[in-house]
């Protein structure tokens, strides 16, 4: 299956439409249709939904047809509260980590999202999708179950927007995490876990199911199971990196915690490349996928020790299991040979597209997120010095 670009010329070619044509139906100039054909003009998403209307090119999955859900960051005017900030984090190419031998690796660096990772985008839509189906009025309490990321996130929003919010989350996760969440005036509820994640993640979604039982009032967003989740990653993480990589993605990876990420971005990009390899990556004590056992680990966020609902699992075509010795000894790479300051399941993550784009070769491409900041892991062995 050629790239997109390919086919775009050989639909406009099929049904006798010359670049000239094209230009003139699609207002654009003749010389960008060309440089977009050949790979050396990026096409900006309203263009390209444009092109496949005009020649009749399904690229997209059904439900992505515009950019709905939230308004996309503007620099340059003043945002009517925090979350019109939200998305539209940088993408960067890895320069000292990379190897001239392998494909380039580009990250989308979450740690620079409003909240500091990922879930920010997933919390706001889960919430809108929330308001919108009238499941969220004034009155609601916000109960989630989370290993952390997803507090802060419906913490943050739940802030912004005036709900109550109450996080259960296992009593393993850093305890930043837990102050944040805290900081943004939301109520925390720990449960112990006693080294086995699966267990105590499955005791968090009991508790926050008591408490809807016992008042009407109660809403569970439900990252696992919500489509929200995935259709956010859809909608957005998706068509921004899109948007900021200039041709073909060959190769893309991601940590499994909802499953939210990996099949949200890889639909897309497999719509737009069949051949795409994509590999769901999971930690060497939590590889449920891989059929391993469950144990405790420290790539927080990712290998809850459940196979989530939210996971699409005919979207990745290979496994990779990260250790978390290796996981640990590349985010602090990312800080120390490339200043990127993120979490522990950012080093899972470039772990695992390091060598994917061994496994590809050069001229091509490997993407892969950084889904948070490393300043909520102070408390934990990121920050331990390797050589004390
Ligand atoms: C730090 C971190 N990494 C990775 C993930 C995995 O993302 P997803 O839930 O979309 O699979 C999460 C999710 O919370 C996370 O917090």
């Amino acid at each position: 299956m050629p790239d997109y670009r390919r086919l775009l010329r050989e639909k406009r070619i099929e049904k006798g439409i010359s670049q000239y044509q094209l230009a003139e139906m699609s207002g654009m100039t003749q010389s960008h249709i060309n440089k977009i054909e050949n790979g050396i003009a990026n096409p900006s998403l309203d263009i390209l939904f444009k092109l496949c209307e005009i020649l009749e090119i399904r690229l997209f999955p059904d439900e992505v047809k515009s950019r709905p859900v939230y308004t996309p960051r503007v620099t340059s005017m003043v945002c009517e509260s925090i979350l019109d900030a939200i998305g539209y984090t940088p993408m960067i190419r890895l320069s000292r980590m990379g190897s001239p031998d392998a494909a380039q690796v580009i990250v989308k660096y979450e740690g620079l999202n409003v909240g500091g990772s990922i879930k920010t985008r997933t919390a706001y839509n889960m919430i809108l999708e929330g308001e919108r189906s009238g499941k969220i009025t004034s009155e609601t309490i916000i109960v989630e179950p989370t290993s952390g990321n997803q507090g802060i996130g419906l913490a943050l929003i739940g802030a912004v927007r005036g709900y109550r919010t109450v996080i259960i989350m296992p009593d393993s996760v850093s305890e930043e995490r837990r102050l944040l969440v805290s900081h943004y005036g939301a109520e925390v509820v720990l449960i112990h876990d006693d080294g086995d994640i699966g267990a105590c993640i499955a005791e968090c979604l009991a508790t926050a199911k008591r408490m809807a039982r016992e008042n009407p009032h109660v809403y569970i967003p439900q990252q696992f199971t919500n489509p929200a989740n995935p259709m956010v990653h859809k909608h957005h993480t998706a068509l921004e990196i899109l948007e900021q990589v200039a041709g073909p993605i060959d190769g893309f990876c991601s940590g499994v915690g909802t499953g939210g990420t990996i099949s949200g971005i890889g639909e897309v990009l497999r719509a737009l490349n069949p051949g795409i390899e994509i590999w769901a990556v999971e930690p060497e004590h939590a590889a449920i996928l891989a059929g391993g056992n469950i144990g405790t680990h420290l790539q927080m966020g990712i290998g809850d020790g459940l196979i989530p609902d939210n996971l699409n699992r005919t979207i990745y075509s290979d496994i990779c299991i990260v250790t978390d010795e290796e996981a640990i000894a590349t985010a602090r790479d990312l800080a120390r040979k490339e200043g990127l300051m993120c979490g522990i399941s950012s080093g899972t993550n470039v772990a695992a597209a390091l060598r994917l784009a061994r496994k590809l070769g050069p001229g091509k491409t490997v993407v892969t997120v950084l889904p948070d900041t490393a300043e909520r892991y102070f408390s934990t062995p990121l920050f331990e010095d390797p050589k004390a």
